[in-house]
């Protein structure tokens, strides 16, 4: 994957990022998820005043694509204030579609500062396979 393509994945992720509901945490993140067709979808974390309904960027970029028939992803861009990383619950869903994704890490100004892979983030991962899947 070419660098101006990691840059163009960050900063999609960034722009949505302006659109995340988060004003409980005052922590937004934006997410961007190419899949092997090249088709991309946009994720915000969605917060609720009954706070454990809040989703997470990644999540609503994965049920987005799967929803629109797309299962098979190459990378996610996830850009918060800060470069955090996905949580325990992110990871496991994107485990389910692929430990190999991609996922790069960029901070407020668009800045990469990890690359990572789903098998990386979640070693010993429970998958499809052990049910036989
Ligand atoms: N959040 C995400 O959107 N993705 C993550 O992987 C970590 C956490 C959101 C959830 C909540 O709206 C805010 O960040 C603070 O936890």
């Amino acid at each position: 994957m070419l660098l101006k393509e990691k840059q163009a994945l960050i900063d999609l992720a960034n722009t949505a990022r302006q659109r995340a509901y988060a004003p409980y945490s005052n922590y937004p993140v934006g997410a961007a998820l190419r899949t092997k067709t090249g088709r991309i979808f946009t994720g915000v974390n969605v917060e609720n005043a009954a706070y454990p309904q809040t989703m997470c960027a990644e999540r609503v970029a994965v049920f987005k694509a799967v929803s629109e028939g797309e299962k098979e992803f190459e990378v996610i861009s996830v850009v918060t204030n800060n470069g955090g990383f996905p949580c325990g619950g992110c990871r496991q869903v994107l485990a389910e579609f692929g430990l190999d994704t991609i996922v790069l890490l960029a901070d407020r100004n668009g800045n990469l500062l990890k690359e990572t892979t789903v098998k990386e983030l979640l070693p010993e991962a429970f998958t499809p396979e052990h049910l036989g899947k």
